[in-house]
């Protein structure tokens, strides 16, 4: 295990037909009991969707606009990401999510990417709440592409054309797009879910930020949302080493290959996508999104 690792990109397991990074799977029986508590926090995204970026939103409105309290730690070491496990090697990559989860105080906030499918029972139990933010496929995509060009813990995309087959079929790390993004709009039926999309967090981030804050029952006032608002925006956040991945170490993730803060945009797509993938991914949409009442905005 260490020499993969250290040498090629360490490929990925398989839960209930789902890809997730192998340590994962193999903690899986842990990560499936795990202990939600009614007061949870869990933030929900697909990999790329604007994780970060509510992460941020969600602590800032947490420390009412404390900047200097949000630059307490990185935000994994504020928000553990749930099913993260950790390999035999490298050491950089920190405790699991479980046990960094258990070691946390109430109100926790958390981190999760996975399905609902997959989720530990526990969180519906509890009936905690969510945070779900979705972003479109194509955009996804593009995103995951140049992620996994960087990030040295998942799999190597390989060409464009190749990994545009491979998102289309859902052979990418956290499963396919689109069971994941129609789950979790149902889910909000019948569980306390906010459901919120990036293309909206970017034509109007003030009001997308002002719903955050009532689904959190935190109210700040007009300047300290102001504040929110400027300090999440892309131009701020990328120079900010407590959410820009700056201290992860080059084993982990090159981001003289691609950036973590890439380019924070709705439409970047239209620079990949040839006209003939676009027909293509199109049809395929249609089908895998025809049971379902979700509508996204691929442009602003
Ligand atoms: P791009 O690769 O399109 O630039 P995640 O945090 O879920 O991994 O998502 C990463 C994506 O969100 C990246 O998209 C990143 O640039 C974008 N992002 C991060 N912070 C953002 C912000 N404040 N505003 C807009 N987009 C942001």
């Amino acid at each position: 295990t260490e020499e993969k690792y250290l040498g090629g990109r360490p490929e990925l397991g398989e839960v209930e037909g789902i890809l997730l990074p192998k340590a994962t799977c193999s903690e899986w029986s842990r990560i499936q009991s795990f202990q939600a508590r009614p007061d949870d926090l869990l933030i929900c995204t697909y990999p790329k969707a604007g994780t970060t970026w509510i992460q941020e939103i969600v602590d800032m409105i947490q420390q009412e606009g404390d900047l200097d309290k949000c630059q307490r730690a990185p935000l994994h070491h504020r928000h553990p990401f749930v099913e993260w496990a950790r390999p035999p090697q490298p050491s950089e990559l920190g405790p699991s999510g479980v046990d960094q989860a258990k070691a946390l105080p109430s109100p926790r906030t958390l981190k999760t990417h996975l399905p609902v499918k997959l989720l530990p029972p526990s969180f519906w139990e509890q009936n905690c709440k969510f945070l779900y933010v979705a972003r479109n496929a194509k955009d996804c995509m593009v995103s995951y592409y140049h992620f996994q060009r960087m990030s040295k813990v998942l799999p190597d995309p390989g060409s464009w054309p190749e990994y545009f087959q491979t998102f289309m079929a859902g052979r990418v790390g956290w499963g396919p797009w689109y069971n994941h993004v129609k789950g979790w709009w149902k889910a909000k039926d019948s569980h306390c879910v906010l459901f919120l999309f990036y293309e909206d967090m970017k034509e109007d981030p003030k009001r997308e930020i002002r719903k955050v804050m009532q689904f959190m029952g935190k109210y700040l006032d007009e300047t300290t949302l102001d504040k929110v608002v400027h300090h999440t925006s892309f131009e701020i956040m990328k120079d900010n080493h407590m959410v820009n991945r700056a201290g992860v170490p080059l084993t982990i993730m090159d981001q003289s290959i691609s950036p973590f803060m890439r380019k924070g945009t709705v439409g970047d797509w239209k620079n990949h996508f040839t006209v003939a993938q676009n027909e293509i991914f199109d049809i395929d949409y249609k089908n895998k999104m025809v049971d379902t009442s979700l509508t996204f905005r691929m442009e602003l």
